[in-house]
């Protein structure tokens, strides 16, 4: 059989102690030998069957001691071995332990972290969720309010349209006119001026900004059929050219008259302002219908503030000033003006395209 190292005697260990071993072995043999020698000298045997039989107890004394000797030794070696297989086991349940604690530390450690990710995907799961659902509602929301301004702008478009079908129905042109807007009035105001030309029949109409709007109210006047007349004014000597020439092709010259006052430095109502000529304008008087379309607000500030301060004593009694462009923020500083100047006023909102307010004076 072969022991393992640790239960092995080291070999300086084993040489000493084989000597101290195999003491009983010699010690047995010897005393079997010697005593059997004794016992056939005292019994009277021969000298030759003594040394025999001497011989044979030595050899029987040594057989014995070496069996001895193997039941101490191995005793001796099982017991190491009892006592290496104990220390490699409580070693092993140590190692088991110690190992066991570290994996524990690991698993922990570990779900730590496993919690961490699925919270962090979790998280983001959530914020993108809710974020991706705002943006569906604010896109619904931004459509719905897209589609509710192009009803809004679809219904603008119509109303113009039918003002414009209504304005050709009651003042015949002889030739196309222009499309409306942009520069020129839009097609709610064209229609409410020449209405009122064919209701109120003014007899004097001032255009500050000449145009189409001169044209068409002159067109009123000719198809209510008195004698009225439309001062058309312009600071621009092509569009007072170009107004005059569309006066001219519509047959409307004997109510219309366009005048060319080019914008000076002027001292009016205790402002310095940039206004038509005044000479120009001296000789108009008894005015019952001011429109004020221009000069062009662009570039000016309250550019048209002067028209009422200049015309007001130039108005006839009960007259009205329609002032365009209420949606601007300068119209509107202009008409708290002059409601605030000219007291006695009354005013009516028109909501038109482009907003206007019609005064009506004392
Ligand atoms: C608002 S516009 C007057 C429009 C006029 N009441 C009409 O209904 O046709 C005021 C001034 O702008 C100038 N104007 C007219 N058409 C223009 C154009 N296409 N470009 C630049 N200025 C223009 C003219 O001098 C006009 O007197």
């Amino acid at each position: 059989m072969r022991w393992p190292r640790e239960v092995r005697r080291s070999r300086w260990k084993g040489s000493l102690g084989a000597v101290r071993s195999r003491l009983p072995l010699v010690v047995v043999a010897l005393g079997m030998g010697g005593g059997v020698a004794l016992l056939g000298i005292l019994a009277g045997w021969s000298i030759p069957v003594v040394v025999v039989a001497a011989l044979l107890a030595l050899a029987l004394g040594a057989v014995l001691g070496q069996m001895l000797w193997w039941v101490r030794v191995t005793t001796g070696r099982l017991a190491r071995l009892e006592h290496f297989v104990n220390h490699r086991l409580e070693g092993l349940k140590n190692d088991t332990s110690r190992r066991d604690d570290a994996m524990g530390k690991n698993i922990v450690e570990i779900r730590g972290k496993v919690g961490k990710i699925d919270n962090e995907l979790t998280f983001p799961r959530s914020t993108y969720r809710l974020a991706l659902r705002e943006l569906a509602q604010g896109q619904s929301a931004e459509r719905r309010e897209n589609r509710v301004q192009y009803q809004q702008k679809l219904d603008d478009q119509v109303a113009l349209l039918e003002s414009f079908m209504q304005l050709q129905r009651l003042v015949p042109m002889t030739l196309p006119m222009p499309r409306p807007g942009t520069w020129a009035a839009s097609e709610d105001l064209l229609l409410w001026l020449a209405g009122y030309v064919l209701e109120h029949r003014p007899r004097l109409v001032v255009d500050l900004g000449s145009g189409q709007s001169s044209v068409w109210m002159a067109g009123a006047m000719r198809q209510a059929g008195y004698d009225g007349r439309v001062i058309g004014v312009d600071h621009e000597e092509q569009y007072a050219q170009a107004t005059e020439l569309l006066s001219q092709r519509q047959g409307v010259t004997p109510w219309l008259t366009v005048i060319h006052a080019p914008l000076i430095e002027e001292s009016i109502g205790g402002r310095t302002v940039q206004w038509y000529d005044a000479s120009a304008l001296s000789a108009i008087t008894d005015v019952d219908l001011l429109c004020v379309d221009g000069p062009p607000a662009q570039g000016a500030e309250q550019a048209r503030w002067p028209a009422l301060p200049f015309f007001r004593d130039r108005m006839a009694q009960g007259g009205r000033v329609i002032l365009d462009d209420m949606i601007r923020a300068d119209e509107q500083q202009i008409a708290q003006d002059w409601s605030g100047r000219f007291p006695g006023m009354t005013s009516q909102t028109l909501e038109f395209e482009k907003g206007a307010l019609v005064f009506t004076l004392p």
